[in-house]
């Protein structure tokens, strides 16, 4: 038998499809309860994205989004997905039940380590209101550009390290230290750093003789049109006299005097 419809054939055949798989969908929303049908203007956000402007070694960025269910029936926030495994949204248990004019806040944290550049993470909220969509827009400087510009800025002066946002990391770390404590929170900087810059000496294998004067007269005046400053609160730096001599008697013992050919004189 040849099967063949006329025009008027098939579209009655699609009509009945048709028919069949509402009523298919119907009954299976019964059976699941009938969802309230979704209201994607119930919930109202301080913004879809968020920038954060990382400083040079900030281990992580985070920022946090505020949301008002502005309908008069209640909102349910059942899931939250994130982009990548570093990025951790933190809220209410769930289901997380926003009753109608209630707030809300989102804190999101993600983390840098590892990272330069401008970064885009989401955060995808679904709720009984449908799914939104969060971004946040992360900028890390690089940290090789930012070294030529603290260099920059200490070959102008040299006792820039002391100021605004250098303190954080070449003064703070070392305040109320003494001895080897504040050696490394504050000279270790410069001097032990993996990647040493080529001016900077190795304090364990200078190739010339060393003694208390001259870590004292060092570490107290440093030396004019280098980026070694002045550590000395007289000539401006953050040490007191008492912070230097302990870091004399460290130094004295730490790295006994050299002779010229960089062995250690005395054992
Ligand atoms: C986030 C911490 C941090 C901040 C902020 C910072 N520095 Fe540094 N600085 C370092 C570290 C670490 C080194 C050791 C070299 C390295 O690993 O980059 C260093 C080294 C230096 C050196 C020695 C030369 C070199 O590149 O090794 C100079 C000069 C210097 N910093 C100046 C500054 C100035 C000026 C500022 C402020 C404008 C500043 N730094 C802010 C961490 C910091
Ligand atoms: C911002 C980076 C920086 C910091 C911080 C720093 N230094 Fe220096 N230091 C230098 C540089 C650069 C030189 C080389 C200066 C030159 O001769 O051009 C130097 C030179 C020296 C020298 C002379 C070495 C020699 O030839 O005998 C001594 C000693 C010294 N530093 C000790 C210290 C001590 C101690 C501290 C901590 C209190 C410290 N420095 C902190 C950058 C730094």
């Amino acid at each position: 038998m040849k099967l063949s419809l006329s025009p008027l054939q098939s579209g009655g055949l699609l009509a009945a499809v048709l028919l069949l798989s509402l009523s298919l969908r119907s009954s299976a929303q019964i059976a699941g309860g009938t969802p309230p049908p979704a209201n994607p203007t119930a919930l109202a956000w301080d913004a879809d994205m968020k920038e954060y402007h990382a400083k040079l070694g900030d281990p992580k960025a985070e920022v946090f989004f505020l949301v008002t269910n502005t309908s008069p029936a209640e909102v349910v926030v059942n899931s939250v997905h994130t982009s990548c495994g570093c990025t951790t949204a933190h809220l209410p248990p769930m289901p997380w039940k926003l009753a109608p004019g209630a707030d809300g806040r989102i804190d999101v944290s993600i983390d840098l380590t590892g990272k330069t550049g401008l970064i885009i993470k989401t955060v995808t909220v679904a709720s009984t209101a449908g799914a939104k969509e969060l971004q946040i827009r992360v900028f890390i400087p690089d940290p090789q550009v930012a070294r030529m510009e603290n260099m920059q800025l200490a070959q102008g002066d040299r006792q820039a390290v002391f100021k605004d946002s250098c303190v954080r990391c070449h003064v703070t770390p070392g305040v109320n230290k003494r001895g080897a404590e504040l050696f490394h929170a504050v000279c270790g900087v410069c001097h032990e750093a993996v990647h040493r810059a080529s001016m900077v000496p190795d304090l364990h294998h200078l190739n010339h003789p060393t003694s208390a004067d001259h870590w004292r007269i060092w570490i107290t005046s440093g030396k004019p049109d280098s980026l070694m400053p002045a550590f000395s609160q007289s000539m401006g730096g953050p040490l007191t006299d008492e912070q230097i001599e302990s870091l004399v008697d460290y130094l004295v013992k730490a790295n006994p005097s050299m002779d010229a050919n960089g062995t250690p004189a005395s054992h």
